[in-house]
């Protein structure tokens, strides 16, 4: 699918964070349009995948800490307008670009080598909802977790933007899943992800539930919410069972006991996919080669529940804080 309108149409427009204080300190300015360096490339922005680590940005809770104001959106996908000299991109191309910030926008500039032809097989609104949370799921599933086929795995925060493309890459790996979510309609969503079995996280025991469903025990809890239902999570698994550390959306860190290593014989596996991408490009980039095959085969299918044009970043980001979002969310800054 093209951009609407490729050309390079100033003004350029940004969903600015004019304060730490949250989704609403958002307003939408005109800036000058970028020019392109060397090795660097103008992407006019189609989709932007909204995550969490957005949020924790507009108030200034997360490890990368730009400069008010500054526009959040570390994921984006459009069309190259304009390339420096020496880029490895050129005007029409169709892109998909890892920016850490800056996507909310009409434009961003951004070195090429942040960015990845898009499969022709792949729409470009869905490929700027696609590379945070699959490229984090593969790492912390393939190379973190080691997940084999016939596995059972527990994750939590199960229909958000991470936990939904867990669900979809673990029953790709041959995987059995149980979902953990907080609401009926939730877990709903998992189920037609491929999710075996759900525990609704609002009124059941985590851990008994999921030792009953998982018959016994969980070979690995894939956690991006930590809190309370890290601890329980933790206590589900069987010898040589892994946690895998993603994030804590719940707003706690959890303390470990760690006599529960030693007692349960589990690893606790620490994730960070976008410091490990950065240090490893040609393993990131055979990760991403081998998402793109399991979309192309039917594999993977993110689903795209909300559309935002820049006005209602503020909006989207307050539905996902609220934890009213399911799947992926994207920003369309020429709606
Ligand atoms: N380690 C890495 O490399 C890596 C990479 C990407 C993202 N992350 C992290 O992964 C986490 C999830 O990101 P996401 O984009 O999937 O977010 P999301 O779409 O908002 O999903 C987060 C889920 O966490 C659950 N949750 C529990 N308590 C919550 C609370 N107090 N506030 C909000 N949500 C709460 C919600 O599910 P229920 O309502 O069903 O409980 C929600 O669906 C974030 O912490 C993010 O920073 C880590």
């Amino acid at each position: 699918m093209a951009v609407k309108d490729p050309r390079y149409s100033p003004p350029m427009r940004a969903a600015h964070i004019t304060a730490l204080e949250g989704p609403d300190a958002i307003e939408v300015v005109e800036l000058p349009d970028p020019t392109p360096a060397k090795g660097q490339v103008v992407v006019a922005v189609e989709s932007a995948g909204l995550n969490f680590p957005d949020l924790l940005m507009t108030r200034g809770l997360y490890q990368m800490r730009p400069r008010v104001p500054f526009a959040p959106g570390g994921e984006i996908a459009g069309t190259v307008v304009a390339a420096g000299p020496d880029a490895a991109f050129e005007r029409g191309d169709r892109v998909m670009a890892l920016t850490g910030w800056g996507g909310f926008a009409t434009h961003v500039l951004v070195g090429s080598e942040r960015c990845v032809r898009i499969p022709e097989t792949m729409p470009t609104d869905l490929a700027g909802a696609f590379a945070f949370t699959y490229a984090t799921g593969y790492h912390a599933l393939v190379d973190r977790g080691a997940l084999a086929a016939g596995e059972t795995v527990l994750v939590l925060g199960a229909a958000g933007g991470v936990g939904s493309a867990a669900i979809e890459l673990s029953v790709a790996l041959g995987a059995k899943v149980v979902a953990a979510a907080s609401s009926a309609d939730k877990l709903a969503f998992c189920a037609e992800l491929g999710a075996a079995h759900g525990i609704d996280t609002s009124h059941e025991d985590l851990k008994v539930r999921a030792k009953r469903l998982s018959g016994g025990s969980v070979d690995v809890v894939y956690d991006p919410v930590g809190g309370e239902q890290a601890d329980a999570a933790l206590r589900t698994l069987g010898p040589g069972g892994r946690h895998l550390v993603i994030g804590f959306a719940s707003g706690t860190i959890p303390r470990v006991p760690w006599n529960l290593a030693l007692l349960k014989q589990c690893s606790i596996v620490g994730v960070a996919w976008g410091a490990w991408a950065l240090a490893n490009p040609l393993r990131h980039a055979s990760n991403m080669q081998a998402l793109f095959e399991l979309h192309a085969k039917g594999a993977l299918r993110p689903r795209i529940t909300a559309r935002h044009g820049l006005d209602e970043v503020g909006k989207a980001l307050r539905a996902m804080e609220a934890r009213q979002v399911m799947g992926k969310v994207i920003i369309e800054p020429s709606r």
